[in-house]
């Protein structure tokens, strides 16, 4: 699959509560090849501070060409991110890593928390495409969070159901709350978000549900140079695989949780 490193115009800058920012780039080449899962290393900056490229999962496609990040303020690289304007440049090398595995016959569910939840968009419009509208079960600390995703995921035809830590919309408690009333009824859930969420579904899926998480490790390349992003193998004490090169999507048994 190709891989492109190039500068993208930046066509829209939508700010949401809780320092949620999304940002469209006319990168129709990267649109063109992504599938949902994979991400793009971003240069924050104008210049070489910081040095390092962020990485940030592909968020949407738009039918016209191009791409969406939907991103969380967090530190210097997402705030750059986050004061860009219209009409100017940024630098992405992408689609990078193995994104999510083709669904089966039946049912299927996304399980996001956070800004975690940020690649269910792309997968739900991928899934959609095939004719295969997904459950989705959304987390988030409160109502404001669930802005950016929501409404868009209704309009692709998905049922979309949130939980918020604080009670202000849905479910109040986890999203993995909402976890039991999916038994016996999906074939495969895909989950994106905190490690103790996904390690929550995991342990519900068990060896009854397939099941594909997508990981996030501190990156420092992107590209399976580094190898800081290294994770265990279940049962191997002698190799790791590369979050950015084997991932960020994995199996769930792939995985060893906490
Ligand atoms: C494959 C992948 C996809 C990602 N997709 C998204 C996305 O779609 N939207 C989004 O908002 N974020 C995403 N992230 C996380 C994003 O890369 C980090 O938030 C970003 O690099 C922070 O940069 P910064 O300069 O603002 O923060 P820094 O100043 O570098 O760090 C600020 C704080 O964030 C923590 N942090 C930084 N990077 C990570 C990380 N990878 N995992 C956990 N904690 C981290 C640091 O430890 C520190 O506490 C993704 C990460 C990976 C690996
Ligand atoms: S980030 Fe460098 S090898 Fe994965």
């Amino acid at each position: 699959m190709p891989e492109f490193q190039k500068n993208y115009t930046v066509r829209r800058v939508e700010h949401f509560e809780a320092n949620i920012v999304r940002l469209s780039l006319d990168a129709s080449d990267i649109a063109a090849v992504a599938r949902p899962g994979q991400f793009v290393m971003v240069a924050c900056g104008t210049g070489q501070d910081p040095l390092l490229r962020r990485p940030f999962s592909i968020h949407s496609r738009y039918p016209d060409g191009g791409i969406q990040l939907l991103l969380r303020v967090v530190g210097r690289g997402t705030a750059m991110l986050a004061e860009t304007a219209v009409g100017q440049q940024i630098s992405l090398v992408g689609p990078l890593g193995k994104g999510f595995g083709i669904p089966p016959d039946g049912e299927v569910c996304l399980v996001g928390g956070g800004i975690g939840c940020a690649p269910l968009f792309f997968l739900a419009q991928w899934l959609v495409e095939q004719g295969v509208f997904p459950l989705v079960l959304l987390g988030a600390g409160s109502a404001g969070e669930h802005a950016a995703l929501v409404p868009g995921l209704r309009d692709l035809g998905c049922a979309v159901h949130v939980s918020t830590d604080d009670g202000s919309l849905g479910h109040h408690g986890f999203v993995t709350d909402l976890l039991p009333a999916l038994s016996g009824k999906v074939q495969k859930v895909y989950a994106c978000g905190p490690v103790p969420m996904m390690a929550a579904v995991a342990r519900f899926c068990g060896d009854r549900i397939a099941c594909e998480v997508s990981l996030e490790t501190h990156m420092a390349c992107g590209l399976g140079a580094c190898l800081g992003c290294a994770i265990p193998i279940p049962g191997r004490t002698d190799a790791y695989r590369h979050v950015c090169k084997h991932g960020p999507v994995f199996q769930a048994t792939e995985v060893v949780w906490p």
